[in-house]
């Protein structure tokens, strides 16, 4: 008999903590003697790893899905599974309208794979989508398969408390727990002694981190998102440090002055806002005002003079105006944002949202102020770049660039991309690099 080790082709859409799920998913089949190829087409099992966010984000999915059935039938034997938030949300949908998905799997229910899809090789749907309140995957250490070995993910907590209305994040990925400390500096450390450069702390609302440590003298005591970040940054000074997400309800001074004690923890900060309208914000459920967020902008701006700030931004939530819409743009440069995702509402069933208030923002005017947020932020974005043009930035090599092996990029401390000249650095490098110019979006060196 000839042995057949199986092979995993896991597919992933949606944010930095899908990716990371993923890695750990592939870390459990791979204990269970499966490897992992890099097409659909070669696989024996595909797991496509979901996103519920927006409802463009499953249509996504939905067309993948009937582009693998096809596949399917060129080859019944390939186990097809659905893993992820939508999963968690659309588990009876799945099962009655796309018949070639054999296993249904939610966020906290990854350990039960295995056992899933030998239930479906017997003929049966494996499902579960249970939500543990304990669940972190603490111990389990992620198979980076699709790593550039220099920068990784480290997820540091799961699920969400905040109940932001228009957020399907709560209800698909449960509620909020944090990842044992020690667990969390073991994994840092082994990614140092496996070359990594860089890794990102990963958490729907990092600042709410907390969880019981030992203290040097072995006394138990809370461990905050503050005195996290310290330890993993005292790991080794030669390890960059980010983090994603904080809120600006929660975000404290004691987590900015940290950050201004160590060099390597990067100088920049994700901090959404979703709207500049007080008003809108309320709806939201955000818990705090305009104002309340820029007071937060004035304490990064006076803590840390060098950092970058970003921001998530939602147009055309329900009643939204033409002024509250000009307050968003305002609050946008009132901040002068490095950066920003930007998004059209989208109402996701069963959110606060959704059962309370009407999706009353027509398509196009939606559309419109989406444009107007996309354009200016492309200005903001170059005027944050400038200031750089010509001067000598410290750059860490993170791969080659999209036009040409003979150009490497990387970013600088406040995540701005860098694109130079290949010479003889290589990638997982940190080097010193002076753009001649720059775009929106990267700083070019010739
Ligand atoms: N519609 C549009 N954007 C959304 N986001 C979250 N939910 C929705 C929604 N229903 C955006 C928010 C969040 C980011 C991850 O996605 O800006 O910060
Ligand atoms: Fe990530 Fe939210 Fe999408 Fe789930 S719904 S994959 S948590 S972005």
């Amino acid at each position: 008999m000839t042995s057949h080790t199986p092979l995993l082709y896991i597919e992933t859409y949606g944010c930095q903590m899908n990716v990371n799920d993923s890695e750990v998913v592939a870390s459990l089949m791979c204990g269970q003697g499966y490897a992992m190829c890099s097409a659909a087409e070669s696989a024996d099992l595909v797991l496509v790893n979901t996103c519920s966010i927006r409802e463009n984000a499953e249509q996504r999915v939905w067309g993948r899905l009937a582009e693998l059935r096809a596949l399917k039938r060129k080859k019944p034997q390939l186990m097809l599974g659905v893993i992820g938030c939508m999963a968690e949300r659309l588990k009876e949908q799945l099962l009655e309208k796309e018949q070639s998905v054999d296993v249904v799997v939610g966020p906290d229910a990854y350990r039960d794979l295995p056992n899933l899809v030998s239930m479906a090789k017997a003929g049966q749907k494996g499902v579960n989508v249970e939500l543990l309140r304990e669940e972190t995957y603490a111990e389990i250490e992620p198979v980076r398969y699709n790593s550039n070995g220099v920068s990784a993910f480290v997820s540091i907590m799961r699920g969400c408390n905040n109940a932001c209305s228009y957020c399907v994040v709560p209800y698909t990925r449960g509620a909020e727990r944090s990842r044992n400390t020690q667990s969390i500096l073991r994994e840092v450390q082994a990614l140092i002694s496996g070359g990594y450069k860089e890794v990102t702390l990963l958490g729907q609302n990092v600042d709410s981190y907390r969880a019981l440590a030992e203290d040097e003298n072995g006394k138990t005591e809370t461990c905050n998102f503050a005195r996290l970040l310290d330890q993993v940054a005292l790991l080794s000074p030669q390890l960059r440090v980010r983090f994603s997400t904080s809120h600006p309800k929660d975000m404290s001074n004691e987590v900015l002055h940290v950050m201004a004690q160590h060099r390597n923890i990067c100088k920049s900060i994700h901090l959404p806002a979703q709207s500049g309208s007080t008003r809108v914000l309320e709806l939201m459920h955000r818990k705090y005002t305009r104002e309340e967020y820029l007071e937060r902008i004035a304490a990064i701006r006076s803590i840390l003079p060098a950092c970058s700030i970003s921001t998530d931004l939602i147009a055309g939530f329900c009643t939204e105006t033409e002024d509250d819409h000009r307050q968003t743009l305002s609050l946008m440069r009132e901040v002068g944002y490095d950066f920003a995702f930007m998004f059209m509402y989208s109402e996701r069933p069963n959110t606060k949202a959704a059962r309370r208030y009407k999706d009353d923002v027509p398509e196009e005017v939606k559309m419109r102020r989406l444009n107007e947020i996309i354009a200016l932020q492309s200005e903001l974005s170059l005027k944050a770049k400038l200031p750089y043009v010509g001067k000598a930035l410290e750059v860490l090599a993170e791969g080659f660039s999209k036009k040409s092996n003979e150009q490497l990029f990387g970013r600088t401390s406040q995540n701005m991309v860098v694109v130079f000249p290949r010479g003889s650095h290589s990638v997982g490098e940190y080097l010193t690099v002076t753009p001649t110019r720059c775009t929106s979006a990267t700083l070019i060196a010739d």
